[in-house]
């Protein structure tokens, strides 16, 4: 068997129909109103169980495919085979997973056949047989006779099959190749699988029928709105009628295209936007065919480098998305697609980037009915390219792009990108593609997408990197956009406007693991300058496979490795904002309340004026909002009330101040916690669904416990130790260590194993690259050392001070300092650390001290950031107050295991179990109590590997690093480093049970 057009990059489809938007045409009125695309008599779903059978190369197939049965195996359709025992799983980012030998792809080509029959009425009609997404191309058969080949994965190829097929049974053959010259294009981060992976199809059309439209809609004089909508028939021209309705199904508008466009008006228009996705039905009359389609009024457009969408300046608070399900892989539906975008609602998320490829055609559509801005990306990401000559360099990036053998390719995707959603209200920038390099191949792109659609804006990042030498071509560029530049890069953009652009982040704050930190710094940045138009968060979900369950029940979710596979890129997929099965990971809660759409500043806090801004585009705050405060004193709420829906009256974009009349006899310090909630059932989530809270001004500390002890207290000596033994308690402090090697108070052991100095975390998926200088230093094998102690004696205490420092072999101290334990009767003990940091070695990772309490102290109540776990610059999803949690739950179990649950800004602690507990105090001090070490969550792969250490592990810190968002951001910023001299303190006490 010749199969000739698979390593052709002119040979791009054979046999198919030319791109038309997506639609499905209908039998009647009735039909057409209904929304499923099943109600159409017109369409005949294949998706199904096919006969499959999976050929680890393509040689293995026989001469001649149709000469015995070979399908003998079943799959679903839509699917992935690796995720059916076939072939298997890999994972790979930037590198290609074959040589790079453009336009060849291996010889030994794994491939699947696929085959089905389906029954056909005797009615005369044309046949179009319709694939919304094949991985990586196919060759089609029909009743044994070749009907043509298609490529480009993640788009819809239609074959007219009227001529290969006849009433009653026929059969469809499909030959699905895993590589084709297309993979070039399609070297998209995430899991690579293959297969038909979206809905197959027939629709039966009349003869002549109407083959494309494109609907057009502008603000006209007073205030109306124009629709207007372009036809093109297929055979001969018939006329088109439309008619308009409102969303109430009430008539507004009618006509026809016998003049050419259809031209519709309407005098009172309802606007779409991502807040209130106001949607017209368009009915179009056309022959015997019935096509319904959806029709949003808005405009996007640019004025002095800010974007507006119907007039409103409006910024992106948007995320990344890929298809991606631990069960389905890539072939999600409906469902899937629908909970993935009522999260991102509740989430206050309104805008996506399709990465890196158009989605299911029934994506958008959603998009339109529940309200998103989406960014839709053509298929096409060549970034392995920078492979090409060996070591990445800039140069290669660019060689494809450059290229006029890919040219047509490179062209095709866009146009299939363009043509199929071009109907689409909430498609309001078209993207070129992601990581394919820059040179005229996009520029041709860009020019064809702006000619052909100038209603919308165009984007591709890697124009902002032109081929050496070579000026950045704007012409039909409308948007500055890059992916993850420090912030005070992005300052100079805006400081210096040379580019007179709006600049958008397609992707920002990468989400992996414990992160994204600085959120709010960008946020704040956005807000500063009206030629932002925001950004995309890297990335939605964590890609991974599902693989069952341990023994003892935990999920077992894989990711890059797991499968054998080379190359590969580890947990680098696992970089959401949401776990595999959507359980939210913190950073779309600290997302969440960072886009928030309310915000409460104080004026006056004292006075109870505060001021509130509605972040609302097209919305009035109350309209949608209600705003309810408690004052609250050393963390428990003591008075509370709504804020009257007359102070919420505040326009999009506005301000507005309002009063607080406080309490009679309220007195002391006190913080107002402001939360607001949707006032009305939105779909997406129930009245009172919570969109965002803060938490202003400062409260006191709740009373911390006290122990009762007095006496005398005797001090021995040994060259080892100092035991100091009062009223009930016996401490014995090591002198090689500047800690306790031993505690117990009223008959109960404080520490199962000697207290440490602490300069080690689990490293975070941010720490990835500071973990290598991290290592190099010694800051995972720390060997703390003390150098003289002095005990001393006075009324009532005993205190003990060392010269400690901390290194490691080979490598000098990276800290130096004293620290002087006061030791009161009461058996209260006081730290007090004066830290000298070694100016040479990195930033710490954290400083503090650790114990590791009975596995039976598990009742963590404290006084800090919370319920989330928060550190310095990830810490917007939480506030001050009093919590409490057992310590299991206090862990965030990433799926590769991690530092993780922390909690800064604290000043008390206390961690119980029935015979007893301990309590730390402070002025402001981060803990993290955990059942696991971090040596366990360092060595770990896998969250369903993790082993308990026995034992309440309690960390008591100074701080820690922030978190940042290096694994692929820009470097953690200055200020939120542990990178200086610093003195600590705390006051640590044993409890009753
Ligand atoms: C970007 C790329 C994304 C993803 C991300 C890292 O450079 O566009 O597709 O790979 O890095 O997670
Ligand atoms: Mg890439």
């Amino acid at each position: 068997m010749q199969l000739t057009y698979h390593e052709n990059p002119h040979a791009l489809h054979v046999g198919t129909m030319p791109n038309r938007s997506y639609y499905v045409p209908c039998a009647s009125e009735e039909e057409a109103l209904r929304r499923e695309r099943t109600a159409s008599s017109r369409l005949q779903l294949l998706s199904g169980t096919w006969a499959f059978r999976y050929f680890d190369s393509v040689l293995d197939l026989p001469e001649d495919i149709f000469a015995q049965p070979l399908c003998t195996d079943a799959i679903p359709v839509p699917a992935v085979w690796q995720n059916h025992g076939y072939d298997r799983h890999q994972y790979t980012n930037v590198r290609f997973p074959f040589p790079y030998d453009p336009p060849h792809v291996p010889a030994e080509n794994p491939c699947g056949l696929y085959e089905r029959q389906f029954e056909l009425p005797d009615d005369g009609m044309r046949r179009y047989l319709n694939f919304e997404g094949v991985d990586s191309c196919m060759y089609v058969w029909v009743n044994r006779r070749f009907v043509g080949y298609s490529q480009v994965a993640h788009s819809t190829s239609e074959f007219d099959i009227t001529d290969f097929t006849a009433p009653g049974t026929n059969t469809l053959t499909v030959l699905v190749l895993k590589w084709c010259d297309g993979s070039y294009f399609e070297d998209q981060d995430k899991l690579r699988t293959s297969g038909i992976f979206r809905d197959v199809y027939i629709l039966r059309r009349p003869s002549g029928h109407l083959r494309d439209y494109f609907v057009h809609t502008a603000p006209a004089e007073g205030g109306a709105w124009d629709v207007r909508v372009e036809t093109e028939w297929l055979g001969e021209a018939g006329v088109v009628k439309a008619v308009l309705r409102d969303a109430e199904g009430r008539e507004i508008a009618r006509g026809d295209s016998a003049a050419g466009m259809i031209e519709l008006r309407v005098d009172r228009p309802e606007l779409w936007n991502a807040e209130r996705p106001y949607l017209y039905t368009l009915l179009l009359f056309a022959g015997d065919e019935v096509i319904r389609e959806r029709v949003g009024l808005r405009r996007i457009c640019i004025d002095h480098e800010t974007v507006y969408i119907n007039g409103q300046a409006v910024k992106f608070r948007g995320t990344n998305r890929h298809d991606s399900d631990p069960v389905l892989g890539p072939a999600v539906g409906v469902p899937e697609m629908a909970r993935d975008l009522t999260i991102m609602k509740q989430h206050n998320i309104n805008a996506i980037r399709t990465s890196h490829y158009p989605n299911s055609p029934l994506f958008s559509r959603l998009c339109d009915e529940m309200g998103f801005y989406l960014i839709d990306e053509a298929d096409t990401e060549c970034h392995g390219v920078i492979y090409s000559h060996g070591e990445p360099t800039r140069e290669a990036y660019n060689e494809l792009a450059e290229d006029p053998e890919y040219a047509e390719a490179i062209l095709d995707r866009a146009q299939r990108l363009v043509q199929r959603d071009k109907n689409r209200p909430c498609v309001v920038i078209w993207s070129m593609g992601n990581e394919a390099g820059h040179g005229v191949n996009f520029d041709a792109c860009l020019k064809w997408t702006k000619e052909y659609d100038p209603g919308r804006l165009t984007h591709y990042e890697r124009a902002s990197f032109p081929p050496e030498g070579r000026e950045i071509n704007r012409e039909h560029l409308d948007l500055y956009s890059r992916m993850y530049p420090p912030l005070a890069e992005m300052e100079k953009y805006f400081t210096e406007n040379t580019v007179r652009k709006p600049y958008v982040l397609c992707e920002y704050i990468h989400a992996m693991g414990n992160g994204p930190g600085d959120a709010e710094d960008y946020f704040q940045l956005f807000d500063r300058h009206p030629e932002s138009c925001g950004g995309f968060v890297w990335e939605w979900c964590d890609h991974s496979v599902y693989m069952g369950r341990t023994a003892d029940g935990r999920k077992k979710y894989f990711y890059g490795g797991d499968f054998g596979e080379f190359p590969h890129d580890g947990n680098f997929c696992m970089d959401g904002l949401v776990y595999p099965d959507r359980t939210p990971h913190t950073g779309l809660k600290e997302y969440k309340n960072v886009i928030r759409p309310l915000r409460v500043q104080a004026v006056d806090l004292e006075k109870g004026v505060f001021r509130a801004r509605n972040f609302l585009d097209f919305t009035q705050a109350g309209d949608r909002l209600t705003l309810r405060y408690e004052i609250r004193q050393r963390g428990e709420a003591v008075y509370c009330g709504d804020i009257p829906a007359a102070d919420l009256a505040i326009p999009p974009h506005g301000e507005k101040e309002f009063r607080i009349a406080y309490p009679e006899g309220l007195h002391g310090r006190f913080a107002v916690y402001f939360e607001s909630a949707l006032a009305k059932d939105m779909g997406w989530a129930p009245a009172g669904h919570v969109t965002g809270y803060e938490l202003l001004g400062e409260q006191d500390a709740p009373a911390p416990a006290a122990r009762e002890g007095s006496g005398e207290m005797t001090v021995t000596e040994t060259a080892r130790q100092i035991v100091v033994r009062g009223s009930g308690f016996r401490y014995a402090y090591s002198r090689q260590r500047a800690a306790f090697d031993s505690m117990t108070a009223d008959g109960v052991t404080l520490l199962e194993k000697p207290m440490e100095l602490n300069i080690w975390r689990a490293p975070t998926d941010n720490d990835r690259n500071i973990r290598l200088t991290w290592e190099k230093w010694g800051y995972d094998r720390a060997i703390p050392r003390a150098y003289e102690t002095k005990v001393e004696e006075f009324e009532g205490c005993v205190k003990i001070t060392t010269q400690f420092s901390v290194g490691a072999l080979c490598v000098p101290n990276s800290v130096r300092g004293t620290v002087a334990w006061t030791i009161r009767e009461n058996g209260a003990v006081r730290a007090e650390f004066d830290v000298k940091k070694n100016p040479d070695a990195p930033m710490l990772p954290r400083f503090g001290v650790r114990m590791f309490l009975p596995r039976a102290m598990r009742d963590v109540t404290y006084f800090g950031y919370g319920p989330y776990e928060s550190y310095i610059d990830k810490r917007r999803a939480s506030y001050q107050g009093l919590f409490r949690a057992d310590v299991d739950a206090l862990h965030e179990d990433y799926i590769k295991p991690q530092e993780n649950g922390s909690h800064w800004g604290c000043q008390l602690l206390q961690v119980r179990g029935p015979e007893g507990g301990v309590q730390v105090t402070g002025e402001e001090f981060s803990f993290n109590a955990s059942p696991y070490t971090q040596e366990e969550l360092t060595n770990k792969a896998h969250n369903f590997e993790l082993e308990k250490s026995g034992c309440t592990v309690l960390c008591v810190d100074y701080v820690q690093n922030g978190i940042g968002s290096n694994s692929c951001g820009p470097e953690l910023e200055e200020k939120y480093r542990l990178d200086r001299d610093f003195r600590f303190a705390f006051d640590f006490l044993p409890m009753e049970g």
